[in-house]
C-alpha cells in the first residue's frame, strides 16, 4: 500500500468530479494536495475541503502544465505525484462536424497532449531533484473502444483524444522503463461517472440513467484509482464492462486474420 503521508500531489481538474474526489481521498491518506483548475471558485472549494492549496490554470495553454510543476517544486522542494485529470467533453456527429473548429485545438491540448507535457516537466524535475515521481493520467472507456452503451452520443472526436492519450501514456511508461527514468505512469480508465461532464446529459435522477452505462459516483472512481495504484497497476479501469466493450475490436481483427488465412508469423 502506498504511504501517501506528506507526499506533495498536484491534481489538475480538481474543481469538481473525479478530480475533487481524488483530492479528498488523497488528503484522507495524508497527502498534501494542490488542485489546479480553470474553475477558480471550484478549485478553491476543493482546497478547503481537503485542507490543501489551489491555483487557477488553463491547460489549453501548452506552457501551463510545465509552469505548474515548476511552481510547486519551487514552493515545496519536490512534487511526488501528478494526477493529469482535467478533461473536457466534445460531442458532435462526425459526418457533420466542423473539423476546423478552434474548440478542437483545446480538446487535443487539454485531453491528449497536456498529460505528456506534464510528464516531461515532472520527470525532468524528479531527475534533477533525485526523487521518484508518479504520473496518473485520466483516460476513459473511450480510450479503449466504442462502448455500445454510448454509441448515440456523438463522441468520436472526444474518443480520439482519449485513444490518443492512452497510447501516449503507454509510450511514456515504456520510455521511462527502458531509459530507467524516475517516473511511474498509470492510466485511470473511468466508465460512466456522475460528474459535471455527464450530469447535464444524464439528469439528476438515477432511475433515468442507462443501466448499461453502470454510472458510479466520483468517490467510487477515486477509491478504485487509489486501490489500483496500491496494486501497482498501469491500467486502472472502474467498470467490468470495459473488457466486453474491447472484445469486439479484438474479435473483429481475429476473425479477419482467420478469413484472410494469415498464419501465426505472418
Ligand atoms: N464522468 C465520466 O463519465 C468520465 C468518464 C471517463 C473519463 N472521464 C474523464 O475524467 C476526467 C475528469 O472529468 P469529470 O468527469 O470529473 O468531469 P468534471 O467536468 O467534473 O471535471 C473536469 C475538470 O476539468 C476542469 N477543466 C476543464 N478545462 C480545463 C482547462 N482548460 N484547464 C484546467 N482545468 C480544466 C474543469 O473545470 C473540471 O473541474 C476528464 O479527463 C474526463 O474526460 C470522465
Amino acid at each position: 500500500m502506498i504511504d501517501w503521508t506528506g507526499q506533495q500531489v498536484l491534481i489538475t481538474g480538481a474543481a469538481s468530479g473525479i478530480g475533487r474526489a481524488l483530492a479528498i481521498a488523497l488528503a484522507a491518506r495524508g497527502a498534501r494536495v494542490t488542485g489546479a483548475d480553470i474553475n477558480a471558485a471550484g478549485v478553491a472549494e476543493t482546497a478547503a475541503l481537503c485542507g490543501g492549496e489551489a491555483f487557477t490554470i488553463d491547460l489549453a495553454d501548452g506552457a501551463a502544465g510545465a509552469q505548474a510543476v515548476e511552481r510547486l517544486v519551487a514552493r515545496h522542494g519536490r512534487l511526488d505525484a501528478v494526477f493529469a485529470n482535467a478533461g473536457i467533453g466534445y460531442s458532435r456527429r462526425l459526418l457533420k462536424a466542423d473539423l476546423d473548429d478552434p474548440g478542437l485545438a483545446r480538446l487535443w491540448e487539454i485531453n491528449m497532449l497536456g498529460p505528456t507535457r506534464l510528464a516531461q516537466a515532472l520527470v525532468a524535475a524528479a531527475e534533477a531533484g533525485g526523487w521518484r515521481a508518479r504520473l496518473v493520467i485520466t483516460g476513459s472507456e473511450n480510450s479503449l473502444s466504442l462502448p455500445p452503451s454510448i454509441q448515440n452520443f456523438g463522441n468520436g472526436l472526444y474518443a480520439a483524444s482519449k485513444h490518443g492519450v492512452l497510447i501516449l501514456a503507454e509510450w511514456l511508461a515504456t520510455e521511462c522503463r527502458n531509459a530507467r527514468k524516475p517516473m511511474d505512469v498509470h492510466m485511470l480508465l473511468p466508465g460512466g461517472v456522475y460528474t459535471g461532464l455527464t450530469a447535464p446529459g444524464l439528469g439528476p435522477d438515477p432511475a433515468n440513467w442507462p443501466a448499461a452505462m453502470g454510472i458510479i459516483q466520483p468517490e467510487r472512481a477515486a477509491e478504485l484509482c487509489l486501490a489500483g495504484l496500491d496494486l501497482g497497476l498501469f491500467y486502472i479501469p472502474t467498470h467490468r464492462h470495459l473488457i466486453d466493450d474491447m472484445a469486439a475490436r479484438q474479435q473483429g481483427v481475429a476473425a479477419a486474420t482467420a478469413a484472410l488465412g494469415l498464419q501465426q508469423s505472418a
